[in-house]
């Protein structure tokens, strides 16, 4: 049986001003990864320190922090097999333009720093990065009729 795994999401300030969020949600819906949290957050620049500890030597980083304090980011855990590799292949490489036709950053970017989406890169990451937005009651564990259809299990 696939590793059943919770990952981390961000939805980026250029998302949320192109309109994005509705379409970038179905996505993940439609893939089949449940909603454990969602919520709004308003990033901070000694969040953001912490987010992007690995990437302050790099030339964008003040930029990148200022980007992401633009407007409130959609924080959002998504559940599912395999959920935070899986969920990077249906979100697409990091860079828009090398990203694979029918992801998201494909379909709807163009250039860094706005490629719309953060995701989780491995297990470890994504169970940090979930306690750094998340309180453990904004996450909510519940049962839908379709868990057995999408997770392939009883059927
Ligand atoms: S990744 O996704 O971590 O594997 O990719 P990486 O190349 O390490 O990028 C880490 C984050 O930095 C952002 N990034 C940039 N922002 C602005 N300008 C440039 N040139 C740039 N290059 C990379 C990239 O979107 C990653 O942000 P997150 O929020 O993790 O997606």
């Amino acid at each position: 049986m696939p590793d059943k795994q919770q990952t981390l999401v961000l939805l980026k300030p250029d998302a949320l001003q192109r309109d994005l969020l509705g379409e970038i949600i179905r996505r993940f819906e439609m893939k089949g990864l449940k909603i454990v949290g969602l919520k709004f957050i308003r990033l901070t620049d000694e969040m953001l320190d912490e987010h992007y500890s690995h990437l302050t030597s790099k030339s964008f980083f003040a930029s990148l922090k200022q980007f992401m304090m633009q407007t409130p980011v959609v924080g959002m855990v998504l559940e599912g097999y395999d959920a935070v590799s899986e969920i990077r292949k249906v979100v697409g490489s990091t860079n828009p333009r090398e990203a694979d036709a029918g992801t998201i950053r494909a379909d709807f970017s163009m250039n860094m720093p706005s490629n719309l989406i953060h995701a989780s890169d491995s297990p470890e990451s994504a169970a940090v990065e979930i306690k750094r937005f998340f309180k453990d009651g904004e996450l909510f564990t519940y049962e839908k009729i379709t868990d057995r259809y999408i997770f392939g299990e009883g059927v």
